[in-house]
């Protein structure tokens, strides 16, 4: 119930206009956010890859309204690219086609990532493309998938598949098919039963299932989670199977389970960490509350703290 209600808060507009104003919805955001521009990212990127983590950073903002905003994203895109170069940070890129100005004119958002990517590849860098709810999957694997045949960019743009989704496996197949870098997550969205998994057992066996398939494909993947469950699962499989730590990374949230993020580090495995940077955080912050409320609990308590 409780995720429900979080997952519907992060969609009124009304409580994020207030939320994302006021001093007290920015200090309890930090927990998960790392700041409000490129500087603050960067710098948080610093401090992980000096810890042994690899980074993508995140401009938060989804579902602009008009051109200029989807312009204006953009730039700061290109912006976050220059300065991921300038100080060799060990970091790429994450992006939603909605910020990206998809709800306002796909042609705009699918030459911005076009653009995106040409800038990426040219510098040595990666663009991955976030997965939002369900009306935009079929529309973002598309343009994935065209972006990546662009001469000049296979290898610089990469997707994001959800594991409750039900059509995931054979998305994941399609992808691999074309070679294209997959992060694989459970999915942070309300999905009705008929496309999705709704419980946990099945959400966690579809993931492990196709994290096998990601595996054994050859090809560089993400996987994506803070389960200690799942993770057990992906380094046992790997060692039966002898795929290396170089052949794969886990990926994990700024600011969650740092003790996990930490601990697989130690024992050799390659991590990155999403960072999400930005004035628009309320989405992303509530999203993250549905995941385990019991946060709320934990950020009122540190919001108290000195
Ligand atoms: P699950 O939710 O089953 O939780 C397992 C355990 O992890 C919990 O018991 C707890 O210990 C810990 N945990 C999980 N969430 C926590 C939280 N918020 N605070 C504290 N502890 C927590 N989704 C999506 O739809 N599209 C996307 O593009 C992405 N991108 C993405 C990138 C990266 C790097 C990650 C790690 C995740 C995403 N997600 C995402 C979010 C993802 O779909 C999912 O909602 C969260 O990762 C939570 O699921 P877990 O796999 O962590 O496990």
């Amino acid at each position: 119930m409780l995720r429900a209600l979080f997952i519907a808060l992060s969609e009124s507009r009304s409580i994020r206009a207030i939320a994302e104003r006021s001093p007290m919805g920015k200090r309890m955001s930090g927990r998960f956010v790392a700041g409000v521009d490129v500087a603050h990212a960067a710098q948080a990127a610093e401090e992980l890859n000096r810890a042994g983590m690899s980074v993508t950073v995140d401009n938060l903002g989804e579902n602009v309204t008009n051109t200029e905003e989807a312009r204006h994203s953009a730039a700061l895109y290109h912006q976050l690219l220059d300065e991921i170069a300038k100080r060799g940070l060990d970091a790429n890129v994450s992006l939603k086609l909605t910020h990206m100005g998809f709800d306002v004119d796909p042609d705009l958002a699918r030459s911005i990532v076009d653009d995106l990517v040409s800038h990426a590849a040219r510098i040595g860098n990666f663009v991955r493309v976030d997965m939002e709810g369900s009306p935009y999957t079929q529309t973002t694997l598309d343009l994935v998938r065209a972006v990546h045949s662009t001469p000049g960019h296979a290898g610089y743009v990469g997707a994001v598949l959800q594991a409750y989704m039900r059509r995931t496996m054979k998305d994941a197949e399609e992808l691999c098919a074309e070679g294209i870098r997959i992060r694989l997550c459970k999915g942070a969205y309300k999905e009705p039963a008929a496309i999705a998994y709704q419980a946990k057992t099945e959400v966690d066996e579809n993931f492990m299932r196709v994290t096998r398939m990601l595996l054994e494909s050859g090809i560089y993947h993400g996987i994506a989670t803070h389960d200690p469950n799942m993770i057990a699962q992906t380094v046992q499989f790997a060692r039966e199977k002898g795929i290396t730590a170089d052949k794969f990374e886990f990926q994990m949230l700024y600011g969650i389970r740092r003790d996990l993020q930490e601990q697989l580090v130690g024992e050799g495995w390659r991590v990155r960490i999403y960072v999400p940077f930005g004035t628009e955080w309320y989405p992303y912050f509530m999203r993250r509350l549905a995941e385990r409320p019991a946060n709320v609990f934990f950020i009122l308590k540190n919001l108290f703290r000195r």
